[in-house]
């Protein structure tokens, strides 16, 4: 059987060998959704990056398919978009045979050898055939370097149907850019954002801007998601965004705060699908991070997705506007073998052959409150969840779940997370684990934790620590394996 190597996630997109990092041109069409992605086909380490290709159905399910697109003498081919040009703007298709293309940055590796500033522009691809196989346009770049930008980077295309053109979000450096076009090829700058807010501890990546309705509203706001390398709240890379307005030329806030998308420390460059409804916004994320993403104990191949997430926009009085998100429904199709605890009492321990591939969903009722869960194995590792009412912070701890020591900041800190919650009571969790990571989502996914852990063999005991809360209706699930 294949990809059954140790720490290979089961139910996780990875790629057949070697380095992957960023997801890449996200589009759902004809029934199918395409994920390329940041690949080096030769090496489990970063290297000259190609966009690599797999299909899916359902969101869980994956075929790898063959690499899409390889370096050219532009450059590299680094992160962007896919949009599927209906109705032939670009001319690099038929009425009939509308192309898919896809948006990316070239990055000129002897460019920046020299030290030149100007080494990354942006160019296209179309495909003519459902993305199976590709051509670069042969006016490449579409968008150059006049301004000798040092990132200049990962566009992001969509259709803007209130003013019947093509929108590019791009990052700069420290801020987002945002330009037009009528076809694809030729393109406009209309404005920018970010210079002096949100957070700014390392340089701006992977901007993805949409729009989305509130729940239980008909009020539609628009979202600015961006990456942020470093600078996340528990180190390294991390997944910031806004919520606001965008009149087809400008995007605007009022939002003062920081909101991060994932406190996990593997959740890095996620956007979303393009071709999907609005009401369907759906987001795939790197499951890694750039501190150590190199070095993780890994041999055949290097690092993974996460979950496809529904995104859903909420508003409350504590939170303002604030993103949710929760793995797909699709996944619950996964779920086998269901075991149900109506109570789990402090104390109590319950064991299972492997939770490193199940998925637990519980409810704690009452009021939030002091709770921790660990999760221990035969060699003494211990992975711990839990909520600290002194600090008012929800926590990670994988110090000590296994191989730790590859890279420094791995190991060395407890992941923590404010409590943003629709209510803090009877609050629901759910807990997704796949050979060598961790999804931990609270209360439909307010609060996200996302990191990858590498214990030594499974976690084999699951333990209630609590001096006034008890678990219930505890559902634990094996997930079906993806790979035939
Ligand atoms: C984000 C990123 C992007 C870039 C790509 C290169 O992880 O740094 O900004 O396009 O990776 O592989």
């Amino acid at each position: 059987e294949r990809f059954r190597e140790t720490y290979r996630p089961q139910y996780h997109f990875t790629p057949p060998t070697m380095w992957m990092n960023d997801p890449n041109g996200l589009i759902y069409h004809n029934g199918t959704y395409h994920l390329f992605y940041q690949h080096y086909p030769e090496d489990i380490v970063w290297g000259p990056m190609h966009w690599g290709h797999a299909t899916s159905k359902d969101l869980v399910s994956w075929e790898h398919k063959p690499i899409a697109l390889y370096p050219d003498e532009l450059g590299l081919i680094f992160s962007g978009s896919a949009v599927m040009d209906t109705n032939n703007t670009s001319g690099l298709g038929t009425k009939d045979n509308p192309p898919m293309v896809a948006i990316f940055t070239y990055h000129l590796m002897e460019g920046e050898k020299a030290g030149r500033k100007d080494f990354q522009t942006q160019g296209i691809a179309y495909s003519l055939d459902e993305g199976e196989t590709w051509k670069k346009y042969s006016g490449n770049p579409v968008i150059g370097n006049e301004g000798n930008i040092k990132d200049f980077r990962d566009p992001k295309v969509m259709w803007h149907d209130d003013t019947q053109k093509w929108v590019m979000s791009l990052v700069a450096g420290d801020h987002a850019k945002f330009y037009s076009s009528p076809n694809l090829k030729d393109w406009t700058l209309m404005s920018e954002f970010g210079k002096n807010i949100g957070a700014h501890g390392g340089v701006w990546e992977c901007p993805d801007l949409f729009p989305l309705e509130v729940e239980g509203s008909d009020e539609t706001k628009w979202v600015l998601i961006i990456s942020i390398n470093p600078g996340a709240p528990n180190g390294g890379s991390g997944t910031q965004y806004f919520i606001g307005d965008f009149d087809g030329t400008t995007f605007t806030t009022n939002q003062k705060e920081i909101k991060w998308l994932d406190y996990g420390t593997d959740n890095y460059a996620g956007v979303t699908f393009n071709g999907l409804p609005d009401t369907e916004r759906t987001f795939i994320g790197w499951m890694s991070n750039w501190n150590y993403a190199r070095d993780t104990p890994t041999e055949a191949w290097r690092s993974a997705m996460t979950l496809s997430r529904k995104l859903t926009l909420h508003k409350n009085k504590t939170n303002g506007f604030y993103l949710k998100n929760y793995p797909i429904t699709s996944l619950d199709e996964y779920a086998y073998a269901t075991v149900v605890h109506d109570t789990m009492k402090s104390g109590m321990s319950l064991s299972s052959k492997n939770y490193n591939e199940q998925r637990l969903d519980f409810k704690i009722p009452g009021k939030l409150d002091d709770f921790k869960l660990s999760f221990t194995n035969v060699n003494k590792e211990s992975l711990k969840f839990g909520y600290d009412s002194s600090t008012k912070n929800y926590y990670l701890d994988r110090r000590k779940s296994g191989v730790v020591s590859f890279e420094q900041s791995f190991g060395d800190k407890v992941h923590t997370a404010p409590a943003i919650l629709d209510s803090p009571t009877d609050v629901a969790y759910s807990i997704v684990m796949d050979a060598s990571s961790i999804e931990i989502f609270i209360d439909g996914g307010s609060t996200v934790f996302t990191d990858q852990i590498f214990p030594t063999t499974p976690f084999t005991a699951l333990t209630l620590t609590s001096e006034n809360t008890t678990i219930v209706n505890l559902k634990v699930s094996k997930i079906k394996r993806i790979w035939k």
